[in-house]
Order: structure tokens, then sequence, then C-alpha cells
């Protein structure tokens, strides 16, 4: 028998274990000042890559003035409760109103949090008679759902369509005994790679088989789309979309989340969605600052626009600058290098401290080892100029890199 702290001291996780070494610096840093292009990193200012403020709407003076303006005359308490007991409002019930609108879907239910919101809509939606299928990559936020589910799960490698047949296939024999249902997960636009799921090539797949559609699109809403509805509305095929899933944590810049879908199931979530119905309701304050933020979302497509023009120029300008940038048709923007952990790290450190560069970094175990991926996540608020130094400073580390220069302990300055 083994005492559960002693367990825990023995073995942190597969990334605490780094913990003593990259706490404060690679993992947990903090960085200060208004959100922006740039930002201050231990005492000094930074060019930022690392925030999915999309649209630039986290320090927008509409958008700081209506957070101020809910708080101020709401508090952070209001309401008090979870929604079904004592925790609904008007405005609650107007913001999904207007969600619903923008992703045209009948109806819509807030989440306190996206990613919790996620899972229990999962473990709402399905019982032991079901089965899911899902793509391979998917968010952690869908393998918890899956944890929750008690039935059967057949994974398709990612973006794979022939293979997801083939897995439609075994579902479809296995529900035709239980007497269940299909539900088919995946991403609009995922998260590490940034390439789109084929929600088009899914959708198709519904003329020969019977499935229900979910997908979460935390990376593509307000970004993808012409409306910036999402990444149904980029592919053509928001209506085949069955259940819908945006986050507020990304081009919104806000916390929380919502899922729109037919207004019975909505109904049916709003019932039986464990993490709303056992948990406080979204503070008001929360409330009014993303009414704004949709508000705004809605009515200024320049915002979307200068998030494309920054993308397609930073994209570009990697690829020709000899960058490996993998499958990505959306903003996020992985760089993948070869190399160890440690010149990764060394890599990572030059970057920030002598190119004044602050962007996330990948390396195993999330991805094989070997790989590293520097991850950009481009913005309204970037500039052309921030682009053309940072891919400037790029080819200086990667030929650094490249002649193993990292490899030493002691970082050559820039
Ligand atoms: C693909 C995806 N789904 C869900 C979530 C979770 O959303 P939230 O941050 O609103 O909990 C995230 C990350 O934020 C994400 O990247």
């Amino acid at each position: 028998m083994k005492d559960l702290f002693e367990k825990l001291k023995e073995n942190r996780g597969p990334l605490g274990k780094y913990s003593k070494e990259a706490h404060g610096y690679f993992t947990f840093p903090k960085l200060e000042g208004d959100i922006s292009n740039k930002m201050i990193f231990r005492g000094k200012e930074r060019l930022v890559w690392s925030l999915n403020n999309y649209l630039g709407l986290a320090n927008h003076p509409e958008v700081r003035k209506a957070d101020s303006e809910g708080a101020t005359k709401f508090g952070f308490g209001l309401p008090m409760g979870a929604r079904m007991m004592s925790g609904n409002s008007n405005y609650h019930e107007q913001l999904e109103s207007e969600l619903s609108s923008f992703v045209s879907k009948e109806d819509t239910i807030l989440l306190n949090f996206g990613y919790q919101g996620m899972s229990s809509a999962i473990d709402a939606l399905v019982d032991r008679n079901d089965v899911i299928v899902y793509d391979s990559e998917s968010h952690a936020c869908i393998l918890d759902g899956l944890r929750l589910h008690i039935g059967k799960r057949f994974v398709y490698p990612h973006n794979n369509i022939e293979n997801l047949e083939k897995q439609l296939q075994r579902a479809t024999k296995l529900v035709e005994q239980t007497g269940g249902a299909i539900l088919v997960l995946t991403e609009g636009v995922f998260g590490m790679s940034g390439d789109q799921g084929k929600l088009k090539e899914i959708v198709e797949l519904k003329k020969k088989y019977t499935f229900r559609l979910f997908v979460d699109d935390a990376h593509g809403i307000g970004t993808m789309g012409k409306t910036g509805a999402g990444t149904g509305e980029e592919q053509g095929v928001q209506d085949g979309i069955d259940i819908y899933f945006g986050t507020f944590a990304k081009s919104f810049a806000l916390i929380g989340g919502f899922i729109s879908s037919d207004e019975q199931v909505i109904d049916y979530l709003r019932y039986n969605m464990r993490s709303q119905i056992f948990a406080k309701s979204v503070p008001m304050p929360l409330v009014i600052g993303a009414l704004k933020r949709l508000e705004l979302i809605r009515n200024h497509p320049e915002y979307r626009e200068k998030l494309w023009e920054i993308t397609n120029a930073l994209q570009s300008g990697l690829k020709e600058a000899g960058f490996e940038i993998g499958n990505t048709n959306s903003p996020v923007t992985p760089v993948y290098l070869n190399g160890t952990i440690p010149e990764a790290t060394n890599m990572v450190l030059d970057l920030r401290e002598n190119f004044d560069i602050f962007c996330s970094m990948v390396t195993y175990p999330v991805v094989p080892k070997g790989i590293i991926i520097l991850r950009l996540i481009p913005s309204a608020v970037h500039t052309l100029e921030n682009v053309k130094y940072t891919i400037e400073s790029f080819s200086k580390i990667y030929s650094k890199l490249k002649s193993g220069q990292y490899q030493s302990d002691k970082v050559v300055a820039g």
C-alpha cells in the first residue's frame, strides 16, 4: 500500500516532471501589461505570438468599457446559483439568442467553462447503447468526454475520411444490435496543427450513414467564414453540423463558451448537462462582455480581415524562408523543427532573451521525440513589421539550430 502524497512525489506526471526546471519561464510564464502584440516578460517588452486574442478584442476600448460597466452595475456575484435554480437572467437569454442567430442554429446554451461544457455535453448526449466516432487528434475536452461515455467509441486517424467511413460501418453494425445512435466528434480548426477538420467530407457521409455531427470550433468561431460564424460557414456546411461548440476563450477574449443546435437538443442539454445543472451560472459582467464582443465581431469584419492579412503574410513568409508549417489552413501557425528538448529550450531562451520574441514551444511528450513546434498565433493587433522581424529572427535561430549551436549549455547571443 502507498501513501497518496508519496506516490505523487514519485511520479510528477508527463509535464509536471519538468516543473522544477521550467516553472516561471517555459511553464507558467507571466506576461504583463496590456494585452497586445507586445507585452512585458521578465521586465522587458517582447513581441508576443502565443495568445489566442485573434481579433484583438482583449484590449479593445469598447470591450474594456463594457467589462467595467458590467462589473460596476451588476458585480461578479450575480446571478447566484445554477442557471436552472436561481441563476437565469434576461441578459443570459439575450446572449443565447444572439449567438444562435450568429451561428445559424435554433437555440444555444451558455457554458461557464468551454472545456467542462464540451465534456459534459458529450456525457449528456450519449448512453451505453450509443457509439462515438472521433478524430484521433481531438482536444482533451473531447477525450475527457469520451472517458465519461460507457458505450463503445471508435477512433479514426486524424482527418482520414476513408478510415472514418470504416469506423462508421463498424458503428452502424453495432448500433443495429444495441438500438443506439452514432455521434461523430471532431474539431473545426485543430489548435495544434491549424488544419481544419474535413467537415464537408464528413457531412457528405450523412448521405450514406445515419449519425449526428458535433463540432468543437474553439479556434474557428470569430476567425473562419465570411461572417466569422466559424469553420462550418467557411466550408459551406454549417447546416450539416448538428451540434456546434464555440468558446469565449479565444477570439472573444473572455471565458466561458456555448453550444448551439436544434431547439429540442438544447432544451435537452439544459435539463441534462451536469456541468450546467450543478454549477454556478456565468457571471453577469461576462455575459455583458460577451454581448459587446459579439456585436464587435458581427459589425467589424475588418478585424477578421486584418487577422487574415497578418496570417497570410506570416505563413507565406515562413514558407518562402524555407520553414515547414504543415497543413495549416487557419491562423494557427506551427513551425516544425527537428531537435532535442535541450536544443528546443536553448532556442526558445535565445528567442526570448536575445530577439525579444515570445512564442510557445511544444516538445515531447506532446509531440513525438525529436520534433519541436514553435507555435505562432497571429492576431489583428500584429503588424506586417512584426511579421518581417519574426521571420528574419526565425531564420537566424534556424541556422543556429542546424549548425548545432543550441547543443551547448551556453546560448550564443543573437
Ligand atoms: C479545441 C478546444 N476546445 C475546447 C477548449 C476549451 O475551451 P475553454 O478554454 O473555453 O475551456 C480549447 C481551449 O481553450 C480548445 O482549444
